[in-house]
Protein backbone atom coordinates (compact mmCIF):
# COMPACT_ATOMS: atom_id res chain seq x y z
CA UNK A 1 0.00 0.00 0.00
CA UNK A 2 1.43 3.64 -0.72
CA UNK A 3 0.90 5.93 2.00
CA UNK A 4 0.19 9.67 0.89
CA UNK A 5 2.28 12.13 2.31
CA UNK A 6 -1.08 12.86 4.76
CA UNK A 7 -0.43 9.53 6.50
CA UNK A 8 2.57 9.94 7.49
CA UNK A 9 3.55 8.47 11.05
CA UNK A 10 5.78 10.71 11.22
CA UNK A 11 3.23 13.51 11.53
CA UNK A 12 1.74 11.91 14.72
CA UNK A 13 4.92 11.05 16.62
CA UNK A 14 8.40 10.27 16.31
CA UNK A 15 11.15 7.80 14.55
CA UNK A 16 11.78 6.54 18.40
CA UNK A 17 8.09 5.27 18.29
CA UNK A 18 9.21 3.07 15.48
CA UNK A 19 11.34 1.12 16.94
CA UNK A 20 11.77 -0.58 20.15
CA UNK A 21 15.54 -1.51 19.99
CA UNK A 22 15.30 -2.90 23.72
CA UNK A 23 12.27 -4.94 22.65
CA UNK A 24 13.61 -5.79 19.26
CA UNK A 25 10.29 -4.46 17.82
CA UNK A 26 10.01 -2.18 14.76
CA UNK A 27 7.27 -0.82 12.79
CA UNK A 28 6.37 -1.97 9.57
CA UNK A 29 6.21 1.90 8.86
CA UNK A 30 10.21 2.85 8.27
CA UNK A 31 10.29 0.40 5.68
CA UNK A 32 7.01 1.98 3.41
CA UNK A 33 7.03 5.69 4.47
CA UNK A 34 7.70 8.14 2.12
CA UNK A 35 8.43 10.45 4.45
CA UNK A 36 10.97 8.61 6.60
CA UNK A 37 12.97 7.86 3.38
CA UNK A 38 12.93 11.50 2.58
CA UNK A 39 14.41 11.95 6.21
CA UNK A 40 16.92 9.19 5.21
CA UNK A 41 17.98 10.93 2.00
CA UNK A 42 18.65 14.07 3.62
CA UNK A 43 20.42 13.32 7.01
CA UNK A 44 21.27 9.60 6.73
CA UNK A 45 23.53 8.92 2.82
CA UNK A 46 24.73 12.57 2.70
CA UNK A 47 26.45 11.93 6.41
CA UNK A 48 27.38 7.86 6.79
CA UNK A 49 30.56 6.49 5.50
CA UNK A 50 29.27 4.06 2.46
CA UNK A 51 30.89 1.35 0.64
CA UNK A 52 32.00 1.77 -3.10
CA UNK A 53 34.52 -0.93 -3.86
CA UNK A 54 37.05 -3.26 -3.24
CA UNK A 55 40.92 -2.26 -3.45
CA UNK A 56 41.54 -4.85 -6.03
CA UNK A 57 39.00 -3.88 -8.21
CA UNK A 58 41.10 -0.66 -8.77
CA UNK A 59 44.67 -1.64 -8.99
CA UNK A 60 46.03 0.27 -11.88
CA UNK A 61 45.84 4.19 -12.51
CA UNK A 62 43.12 4.45 -14.39
CA UNK A 63 40.89 1.38 -13.30
CA UNK A 64 37.49 2.95 -12.26
CA UNK A 65 34.16 1.66 -10.67
CA UNK A 66 30.88 3.58 -11.18
CA UNK A 67 28.66 3.70 -8.25
CA UNK A 68 26.31 5.01 -6.05
CA UNK A 69 26.69 6.94 -2.76
CA UNK A 70 22.83 7.23 -1.93
CA UNK A 71 20.90 8.41 -4.36
CA UNK A 72 24.23 10.23 -6.14
CA UNK A 73 26.07 8.33 -8.93
CA UNK A 74 29.64 8.23 -8.53
CA UNK A 75 32.87 7.68 -9.87
CA UNK A 76 35.64 5.61 -7.77
CA UNK A 77 39.15 5.87 -9.56
CA UNK A 78 43.36 5.40 -9.17
CA UNK A 79 44.68 8.12 -10.12
CA UNK A 80 47.61 8.72 -11.88
CA UNK A 81 49.35 9.31 -8.04
CA UNK A 82 48.10 5.60 -6.42
CA UNK A 83 45.27 7.66 -4.80
CA UNK A 84 41.95 6.56 -4.77
CA UNK A 85 39.70 9.25 -5.32
CA UNK A 86 35.64 9.61 -5.13
CA UNK A 87 33.74 11.94 -7.39
CA UNK A 88 30.04 12.89 -8.51
CA UNK A 89 29.45 11.49 -12.30
CA UNK A 90 27.70 14.36 -13.28
CA UNK A 91 29.52 16.97 -16.32
CA UNK A 92 30.13 20.66 -14.88
CA UNK A 93 28.60 21.71 -18.00
CA UNK A 94 24.86 20.34 -18.38
CA UNK A 95 25.20 17.34 -15.78
CA UNK A 96 25.03 14.35 -17.95
CA UNK A 97 27.13 11.13 -16.62
CA UNK A 98 30.68 11.36 -18.09
CA UNK A 99 31.35 7.78 -17.28
CA UNK A 100 28.34 4.91 -18.12
CA UNK A 101 29.93 1.89 -17.99
CA UNK A 102 30.09 -0.58 -14.15
CA UNK A 103 33.64 -0.38 -14.54
CA UNK A 104 37.15 -0.35 -16.82
CA UNK A 105 40.50 1.39 -16.94
CA UNK A 106 40.76 5.06 -18.26
CA UNK A 107 42.91 8.01 -18.95
CA UNK A 108 40.22 10.34 -19.19
CA UNK A 109 36.51 10.35 -18.77
CA UNK A 110 34.87 12.70 -21.59
CA UNK A 111 31.32 13.59 -21.54
CA UNK A 112 29.20 12.04 -24.66
CA UNK A 113 26.97 15.37 -24.84
CA UNK A 114 29.25 18.19 -25.62
CA UNK A 115 32.94 16.45 -24.67
CA UNK A 116 34.25 18.30 -22.08
CA UNK A 117 36.91 16.22 -20.51
CA UNK A 118 37.96 14.98 -17.03
CA UNK A 119 40.74 13.10 -15.91
CA UNK A 120 41.80 10.81 -13.26
CA UNK A 121 41.83 13.10 -10.48
CA UNK A 122 38.76 15.40 -12.31
CA UNK A 123 40.26 17.87 -13.37
CA UNK A 124 38.39 19.27 -16.86
CA UNK A 125 41.09 19.06 -19.16
CA UNK A 126 39.47 19.66 -22.44
CA UNK A 127 36.12 21.71 -23.80
CA UNK A 128 35.82 21.33 -27.36
CA UNK A 129 35.75 24.83 -29.68
CA UNK A 130 36.82 26.78 -26.09
CA UNK A 131 38.09 29.45 -28.08
CA UNK A 132 35.43 30.50 -30.05
CA UNK A 133 32.64 29.02 -27.90
CA UNK A 134 34.13 30.72 -24.57
CA UNK A 135 36.20 33.09 -25.86
CA UNK A 136 39.08 31.34 -24.03
CA UNK A 137 37.18 32.90 -20.74
CA UNK A 138 36.01 29.54 -19.50
CA UNK A 139 38.22 29.58 -15.98
CA UNK A 140 38.83 25.17 -16.64
CA UNK A 141 40.37 25.00 -12.85
CA UNK A 142 37.02 25.91 -11.66
CA UNK A 143 35.34 23.31 -13.24
CA UNK A 144 36.33 19.78 -12.32
CA UNK A 145 33.96 17.41 -11.65
CA UNK A 146 32.80 17.46 -7.93
CA UNK A 147 35.10 15.36 -5.35
CA UNK A 148 33.58 13.38 -2.79
CA UNK A 149 35.20 14.74 0.39
CA UNK A 150 36.47 11.74 1.92
CA UNK A 151 37.76 8.66 1.12
CA UNK A 152 39.19 6.09 2.93
CA UNK A 153 39.30 2.08 3.06
CA UNK A 154 39.67 -0.65 5.90
CA UNK A 155 41.82 -3.52 4.72
CA UNK A 156 40.84 -3.58 1.09
CA UNK A 157 37.61 -2.07 1.59
CA UNK A 158 37.28 1.47 0.01
CA UNK A 159 34.21 3.62 1.70
CA UNK A 160 33.80 7.17 1.55
CA UNK A 161 31.36 10.07 2.60
CA UNK A 162 29.80 13.20 1.73
CA UNK A 163 30.30 14.96 5.26
CA UNK A 164 33.81 16.48 5.73
CA UNK A 165 33.18 16.19 9.42
CA UNK A 166 32.34 12.85 9.81
CA UNK A 167 34.18 10.70 12.78
CA UNK A 168 37.18 8.63 10.78
CA UNK A 169 36.23 5.73 9.11
CA UNK A 170 37.47 3.20 11.74
CA UNK A 171 35.79 5.36 14.80
CA UNK A 172 33.09 5.02 12.74
CA UNK A 173 33.09 1.17 11.93
CA UNK A 174 33.89 0.70 15.95
CA UNK A 175 33.45 -2.43 17.03
CA UNK A 176 32.14 -3.78 14.05
CA UNK A 177 35.98 -3.80 12.59
CA UNK A 178 37.30 -6.54 15.14
CA UNK A 179 33.86 -9.22 13.33
CA UNK A 180 35.03 -7.67 9.98
CA UNK A 181 38.84 -8.97 10.21
CA UNK A 182 37.63 -12.66 11.09
CA UNK A 183 36.71 -12.13 6.99
CA UNK A 184 39.45 -9.30 6.12
CA UNK A 185 42.66 -9.84 7.82
CA UNK A 186 42.55 -14.34 7.99
CA UNK A 187 46.08 -13.90 6.02
CA UNK A 188 48.79 -11.77 5.44
CA UNK A 189 47.75 -11.00 2.19
CA UNK A 190 44.92 -9.73 3.10
CA UNK A 191 41.68 -10.42 0.60
CA UNK A 192 40.85 -9.57 -3.16
CA UNK A 193 37.53 -9.48 -5.42
CA UNK A 194 37.24 -12.57 -7.48
CA UNK A 195 35.00 -12.40 -10.77
CA UNK A 196 32.69 -9.29 -11.76
CA UNK A 197 29.90 -7.94 -9.32
CA UNK A 198 26.71 -10.01 -9.63
CA UNK A 199 23.89 -7.21 -9.32
CA UNK A 200 19.94 -7.43 -8.58
CA UNK A 201 17.31 -5.05 -8.45
CA UNK A 202 15.87 -5.88 -5.07
CA UNK A 203 12.20 -4.30 -4.97
CA UNK A 204 11.59 -3.46 -1.54
CA UNK A 205 12.76 -1.25 1.01
CA UNK A 206 16.67 -0.80 1.49
CA UNK A 207 16.39 -1.35 4.93
CA UNK A 208 14.90 -5.04 4.60
CA UNK A 209 18.55 -5.98 3.78
CA UNK A 210 20.37 -4.11 6.08
CA UNK A 211 18.20 -5.68 8.89
CA UNK A 212 18.30 -8.71 7.74
CA UNK A 213 21.97 -9.08 7.40
CA UNK A 214 22.12 -7.20 10.86
CA UNK A 215 20.67 -10.75 12.77
CA UNK A 216 18.36 -12.72 11.37
CA UNK A 217 20.12 -16.13 11.16
CA UNK A 218 17.19 -17.72 12.50
CA UNK A 219 15.86 -18.41 9.34
CA UNK A 220 18.24 -20.14 7.99
CA UNK A 221 17.67 -23.83 9.93
CA UNK A 222 14.26 -23.63 8.14
CA UNK A 223 14.24 -21.24 5.30
CA UNK A 224 17.90 -23.11 3.80
CA UNK A 225 17.46 -26.48 5.11
CA UNK A 226 16.55 -27.47 1.27
CA UNK A 227 19.96 -27.57 -0.06
CA UNK A 228 21.70 -29.38 2.40
CA UNK A 229 19.20 -32.17 2.19
CA UNK A 230 19.39 -32.34 -1.46
CA UNK A 231 23.11 -33.20 -1.06
CA UNK A 232 22.64 -36.18 1.35
CA UNK A 233 19.30 -37.01 1.36
CA UNK A 234 18.32 -39.11 4.04
CA UNK A 235 21.93 -40.18 5.68
CA UNK A 236 22.08 -39.68 9.32
CA UNK A 237 25.92 -38.38 9.18
CA UNK A 238 25.33 -36.03 5.53
CA UNK A 239 24.81 -32.72 5.41
CA UNK A 240 21.69 -32.11 6.67
CA UNK A 241 21.46 -33.09 10.16
CA UNK A 242 25.20 -31.45 9.91
CA UNK A 243 23.85 -27.91 8.48
CA UNK A 244 20.39 -28.41 11.02
CA UNK A 245 22.84 -28.93 14.10
CA UNK A 246 24.74 -25.93 13.59
CA UNK A 247 22.34 -23.98 12.57
CA UNK A 248 20.47 -24.55 15.91
CA UNK A 249 23.29 -24.21 17.92
CA UNK A 250 24.47 -20.85 20.13
CA UNK A 251 26.00 -18.14 18.23
CA UNK A 252 26.93 -14.64 18.54
CA UNK A 253 25.07 -11.56 18.69
CA UNK A 254 26.00 -8.27 18.06
CA UNK A 255 24.54 -4.83 17.92
CA UNK A 256 26.40 -1.46 17.28
CA UNK A 257 25.69 1.72 18.64
CA UNK A 258 26.93 3.08 14.96
CA UNK A 259 24.33 0.43 13.32
CA UNK A 260 26.33 -1.99 12.71
CA UNK A 261 25.19 -5.83 13.63
CA UNK A 262 26.22 -9.23 13.26
CA UNK A 263 25.12 -12.61 14.18
CA UNK A 264 26.83 -15.76 13.59
CA UNK A 265 27.86 -19.32 14.76
CA UNK A 266 31.33 -19.65 16.13
CA UNK A 267 31.86 -23.87 15.90
CA UNK A 268 34.31 -25.61 16.38
CA UNK A 269 36.91 -25.91 13.46
CA UNK A 270 35.92 -29.89 13.47
CA UNK A 271 32.32 -29.13 12.97
CA UNK A 272 33.18 -26.54 10.18
CA UNK A 273 35.22 -28.62 8.39
CA UNK A 274 33.35 -31.54 9.39
CA UNK A 275 29.76 -30.04 7.25
CA UNK A 276 31.82 -29.09 4.21
CA UNK A 277 33.04 -32.45 3.57
CA UNK A 278 29.72 -33.68 4.15
CA UNK A 279 28.64 -31.58 1.15
CA UNK A 280 30.44 -32.39 -1.66
CA UNK A 281 33.86 -32.20 -3.60
CA UNK A 282 34.30 -28.58 -4.37
CA UNK A 283 33.10 -28.16 -0.15
CA UNK A 284 35.91 -31.19 0.30
CA UNK A 285 38.47 -28.76 -1.27
CA UNK A 286 36.88 -25.83 1.11
CA UNK A 287 37.54 -27.87 4.40
CA UNK A 288 41.04 -29.02 3.39
CA UNK A 289 41.85 -25.51 2.84
CA UNK A 290 40.14 -24.29 6.13
CA UNK A 291 42.40 -27.45 7.95
CA UNK A 292 45.51 -26.26 6.93
CA UNK A 293 45.44 -22.64 7.35
CA UNK A 294 43.73 -22.47 10.50
CA UNK A 295 46.68 -22.50 13.19
CA UNK A 296 47.86 -19.64 10.92
CA UNK A 297 44.59 -17.78 10.84
CA UNK A 298 43.91 -18.32 15.19
CA UNK A 299 47.66 -16.96 15.67
CA UNK A 300 46.79 -13.77 13.93
CA UNK A 301 43.13 -13.46 14.79
CA UNK A 302 42.40 -16.13 18.04
CA UNK A 303 40.18 -19.39 18.06
CA UNK A 304 36.85 -17.84 17.57
CA UNK A 305 37.71 -15.67 15.06
CA UNK A 306 39.62 -18.11 12.99
CA UNK A 307 35.94 -20.15 12.85
CA UNK A 308 34.36 -16.96 11.35
CA UNK A 309 33.30 -18.99 8.32
CA UNK A 310 30.37 -21.00 10.08
CA UNK A 311 27.64 -19.15 8.65
CA UNK A 312 28.00 -15.76 9.88
CA UNK A 313 25.72 -12.46 8.35
CA UNK A 314 26.73 -8.62 8.90
CA UNK A 315 25.85 -5.37 8.11
CA UNK A 316 28.46 -2.33 8.05
CA UNK A 317 25.59 0.61 8.58
CA UNK A 318 23.75 1.73 6.47
CA UNK A 319 24.44 -0.11 3.43
CA UNK A 320 27.45 -3.13 3.16
CA UNK A 321 26.67 -6.47 4.12
CA UNK A 322 28.60 -9.73 4.20
CA UNK A 323 28.15 -13.25 4.68
CA UNK A 324 31.03 -15.46 6.23
CA UNK A 325 29.15 -18.87 5.08
CA UNK A 326 30.29 -22.69 5.58
CA UNK A 327 28.38 -23.67 2.50
CA UNK A 328 28.93 -21.33 -0.07
CA UNK A 329 32.65 -20.45 0.59
CA UNK A 330 34.43 -17.61 0.32
CA UNK A 331 33.18 -14.70 1.68
CA UNK A 332 30.48 -12.65 -0.01
CA UNK A 333 30.17 -8.94 0.15
CA UNK A 334 27.21 -7.37 -1.07
CA UNK A 335 26.26 -3.65 -1.06
CA UNK A 336 22.72 -1.64 -1.30
CA UNK A 337 24.78 0.42 -4.42
CA UNK A 338 22.10 1.87 -6.52
CA UNK A 339 20.07 5.30 -5.19
CA UNK A 340 18.41 3.39 -2.82
CA UNK A 341 13.90 4.65 -3.32
CA UNK A 342 11.31 3.83 -1.06
CA UNK A 343 10.81 0.77 -2.84
CA UNK A 344 13.47 -0.23 -4.53
CA UNK A 345 17.33 -1.19 -4.34
CA UNK A 346 19.69 -2.24 -6.08
CA UNK A 347 22.34 -5.06 -4.99
CA UNK A 348 25.83 -5.80 -5.64
CA UNK A 349 27.66 -8.96 -4.49
CA UNK A 350 31.00 -10.44 -5.13
CA UNK A 351 33.48 -13.18 -3.56
CA UNK A 352 36.29 -11.95 -1.22
CA UNK A 353 38.23 -14.73 -0.65
CA UNK A 354 41.65 -14.86 1.43
CA UNK A 355 45.04 -14.08 -0.55
CA UNK A 356 48.15 -16.26 0.01
CA UNK A 357 50.62 -14.57 2.22
CA UNK A 358 52.84 -12.17 0.21
S1 LIG B 1 26.80 18.10 -20.62
FE1 LIG B 1 28.80 17.35 -20.59
S2 LIG B 1 29.82 18.42 -22.15
FE2 LIG B 1 27.84 19.26 -22.12
FE1 LIG C 1 19.80 -16.79 4.50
Amino acid sequence: MELGPQRSTLEHGSLEDLVDWRRGAISGEIFADPAIHARETEQLFPRAWLFLAHESQLRRAGDFVSTFMGADAVIVVRDGDGTIRGMLNACRHRGMPVCRVDSGNARVFTCPFHGWSYDRSGTLVNVPLLDTAYHNELDTTAWGLIPVPRVASYKGLVFATFDESAPSLLDYLGDMAWYLDSMLDRRDGGTEGLGGVHKIRMHGNWKLVAEQFAGDNYHAVFAHASAPTAWSGDDPEGAAPRFSGSMSSAGRQFAGREGHGTAGFFLSSKALTGGLRAMTDDHRLVADYYDATNDEVADRLGAERSRGPSGTAALVFPTFTYLEESSAPPPLGSAIRRGPTTSSSGVGSWSTPPRRPR
